[in-house]
């Protein structure tokens, strides 16, 4: 029987085809028919929105706009150095820093910096160099020339000596420069405003004494005055407009896996992060750098309440990231986090004179933030997460009725599953085939949350072509906005200097922001969603390719071996292994591979390590071969249909942990259970004809699917109930120009003047940069269009919106 699931898994080897030049087929006509008189289902409202999490510097040196890293010292010394701080000395000058503990400023944040000046001729102090990344070329901290900055710290010292507080360039160019007043012996306040005289994008901040004696100090904190909204805590102005600039519906956050942590002492609990910033605790964050929660769950609340994005929050649920998989099914110690979620509602959304909810009207917001969305964990699952999300749902259903809870897995009954969020990140051919996804969901599932999903093979650091295969994609989402209420694109915010994700949709440095092309689709999708869907039905001309390509074997994780490997078409051999020869005809990409006894091994317990051979123009043939498990804990990967710079296609045997056997091209996959016997040699065979794939094993058919053609056009359409307009949006994912035929059926007129927003760039390839900001955005013109039936312009790898007011 073939298998329907692996038509879509399967499609995506092919597509790639259709992201590459144009040929004679794709420049005829495409026929775009819009049902206009039919309207189908209402669009949820929520569809598109962003998912922030603390990831790339995300928050700590990105939007939450404190410049001073490692402010409370709370960084473990790294080489016996205080991450972020150096000595600095003037001539004849001498001291010595060190990070202390007695009798701290903060118990939740109990280290502390201690100065030592011995000599004080010329200044002894600490220098701080901001957020500078890992990266050579990047920078300081940022000051604006007549900008002014709020400089706070807590010292105690008796030597009774005002502390001298300066802004300078590498070069020692003084920027700004002030004075704090002598603190006591006690921990004291002490604030200073400095006023730029000049500018650098490299400088640092200096804070000195001048006399001999000891200072300890902590919160070293400096802000721009010019904050988001004027806010003291505030975020940075130029990113905070980004996440306006895309009118998000609702905002997920804090993450990702920075909820989870790499253990649990290092998960996100939001009570450690509300209340006096001082008090609140610098965390480690498995993305590779500290947070200090400055930016806490309050925070969070204002920023999704400035957006007008409904919050939802992503709260653990006793599961850490790298004990996901370990994790007992007891409920021992949940308790704590169900309490947490508990809580975090009554901060949220309590009277102000409840136990949490005035700790919210203290931090300045008495009125509740309306908190409707809540997430269970992030991308736990198995057994463990289970029983939590059992559990956390029958605590939290039981107090707030009203609340969503959104599932991270399909573990649990569907049937206690409102919404489960699914994250996908691969291919542009892969969104572009799993288009039409949706489409063929089954409606009795739970709705979907498509909480994070992203090109990134070969994406580049984020190029026009990801963000076309990632429209095409969405198209379907919103086709289906019955069974998809949100969508978010991840992650959002990167340092472009401190990325521990590629590609991310808004890329910055210490001054300046782009967006990459994923960004602009994003808010292009988000501006010109319909509230009702209209059908579109699309006539394509689909290019009759033959499917082509080599052969190869690999593993995962395990050790094998491969002989008697032969390929035939009918009768014909097409080439027969011959190792006597050794292993010059095959391209080894990863592993240990040798020749032994005549048969290929490969003995590197990796992922994946692959060998391929033979033509990549072989259409229609059959490959065989034997294959021996040698060791570890998966099967064989066997290739076919491959070719140089596409999307790889291999059959599975004994994958996922020896449990399956799947054949899988970028995310789709036919998989049934199966294992691999360790020592046994196996007969394996691979029949490709037209676009029929046939695997079998020791004679035993495993999988019978069939390849699906690629198409280039993706569309939807949708109305806008009070203006009544028509949003046409197209997607051409091909490298080739068409022209579409429109046709909005059922409309007598339209208005003369609609307006057009084009994405597009000159190559598939094309990214913006922190140089080169905006190559690809999207351009927006009057169109004139003379009646119901028009034509349109369909640019090589573009999203096109179409306006038109239709009676
Ligand atoms: O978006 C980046 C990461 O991808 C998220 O932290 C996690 O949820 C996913 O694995």
């Amino acid at each position: 029987m073939l298998n329907p699931l692996l038509r879509c898994g399967l499609a995506v080897l092919f597509l790639g085809a259709i992201f590459v030049a144009a040929d004679a087929a794709e420049s005829k006509a495409t026929r775009l028919t819009v049902s206009v008189d039919k309207p189908g289902i209402a669009v949820s409202p929520l569809l598109y929105g962003i998912f922030f999490e603390e990831i790339n510097h995300a928050g700590d040196g990105g939007i939450y706009a404190e410049m001073v890293r490692n402010r409370s010292f709370e960084e473990p010394l790294k080489d016996k150095t205080i991450p972020g701080w150096e000595l600095v000395t003037g001539q004849g000058g001498a001291g010595k820093i060190s990070v202390e503990t007695d009798r701290p400023m903060s118990a939740k944040n109990p280290h502390f910096l201690r100065l030592q000046i011995e000599n004080a001729n010329g200044r002894v102090g600490i220098a701080n160099e901001g957020f500078r990344g890992s990266h050579k070329e990047s920078n300081g901290m940022c000051v604006k020339q007549g900008a002014e900055y709020l400089l706070s710290l807590s010292a105690r010292s008796s030597t009774g000596q005002p502390l001298i507080v300066s802004l300078e360039s590498p070069n020692s160019v003084l920027l700004a420069s002030g004075t704090v007043s002598a603190p006591g012996k006690e921990w004291t306040k002490l604030t200073c405003r400095l006023v730029a005289t000049a500018s650098g994008t490299d400088a640092r901040l200096a804070v000195a004494g001048n006399s001999a004696g000891t200072v300890d100090l902590d919160m070293i904190s400096l802000f721009p005055r010019d904050t988001w909204k004027g806010r003291e805590n505030g975020w940075r102005p130029d990113l905070i407009q980004k996440l306006v600039d895309m009118k998000p519906a609702f905002m997920r956050f804090p993450g990702g896996c920075w909820v989870e942590g790499n253990s649990l002492e290092d998960a996100y609990r939001w009570k450690r992060t509300i209340g006096e910033v001082a008090d609140r605790a610098t965390v480690r964050n498995l993305w590779h750098y500290y947070s200090c929660n400055g930016l806490g769950f309050y925070e969070y609340l204002l920023l999704c309440e400035d957006l007008a994005a409904e919050p939802l929050f992503c709260i653990n649920c006793a599961m850490s990231h790298t004990e996901m998989r370990t994790q007992p099914t007891s409920l021992d110690g949940v308790d704590e986090y169900i309490q947490d979620a508990l809580d975090a509602i009554e901060y949220a959304n309590g009277p102000a004179d409840s136990r949490w909810g005035s700790l919210r009207a203290k931090a300045g917001h008495p009125k509740p933030f309306n908190l409707k969305y809540m997430e269970i964990g992030n991308e736990n699952g198995g057994a463990a997460y289970k029983v939590r999300y059992a559990a956390f749902r029958k605590a939290i259903k039981a107090k707030y009725p009203e609340m969503h809870l959104v599932c991270d897995s399909y573990e649990p009954p569907a049937d206690t599953i409102e919404i489960s969020d699914e994250h996908y990140y691969s291919s542009p051919e892969f969104f572009a085939t799993n288009a039409d996804k949706y489409d063929r969901y089954d409606r009795a599932r739970p709705k979907v949350f498509v909480g994070e999903y992203a090109v990134t093979q070969g994406s580049g650091a984020g190029n026009l072509l990801s963000a076309i295969g990632e429209a095409a994609f969405m198209t379907g989402m919103e086709r289906n906005a019955d069974q998809v209420l949100m969508a978010s694109y991840a992650p959002l915010f990167a340092d472009v200097h401190y990325k521990g994700w590629n590609p991310d949709a808004i890329c910055f440095d210490n001054s300046r922001v782009y967006g990459t092309p994923s960004y602009h689709v994003q808010a292009l999708f988000a501006k010109n969603r319909g509230d009702v869907n209209l059908p579109v039905s699309i006539e394509q001309p689909v290019a009759a390719r033959p499917h082509t390509g080599a052969i190869g074997v690999g593993t995962w994780h395990t050790s094998a071996e491969f002989k008697d490997i032969v390929v035939t078409r009918g009768e014909r051999e097409l080439w027969r292994s011959d190792f006597s020869k050794g292993t010059d005809d095959w391209r080894l990409e990863h592993g240990q591979w040798s020749v032994e006894d005549g048969a290929l091994r490969q003995t590197a317990v990796d992922k994946p390590c692959l060998a391929e051979v033979g033509d990549p123009f072989w259409t229609d043939y059959t490959v065989r071969l034997k294959a021996r498990k040698l060791g570890g804990s998966e099967g064989f990967l066997i290739r076919f249909l491959a070719r140089p710079d596409q999307e790889r296609i291999w059959w599975n045997i004994g994958g996922w942990k020896n449990t399956a056997h799947g054949v899988e091209g970028a995310g789709g996959s036919d998989k049934v259970p199966g294992k691999i016997e360790t020592g046994r040699w196996y007969d394996i065979r691979i029949e490709i004809n037209a676009d029929r794939i046939q695997c079998f094993l020791d004679d035993r058919k495993i999988h019978d699917c069939q390849l699906v053609s690629p198409k280039s056009v993706f569309a939807v359409a949708g109305r806008v109930n009070g203006t009544g307009e028509v949003v046409l949006k197209v997607v051409n994912v091909s490298g080739a120009e068409m022209t579409a035929a429109i046709d909005l059926q059922g409309v007598e007129r339209v208005a003369f003047k609609g307006l057009r927003t084009v994405l597009t760039g000159p190559a598939a390839a094309t990214e913006n940069t922190l140089a080169l900001p905006e190559r690809v955005l999207p351009v927006t013109a009057p169109v004139a269009i003379d009646g119901p039936q028009f034509k349109q312009t369909l640019p090589p790898w573009s999203v096109s919106v179409l306006r038109v007011k239709a009676e």
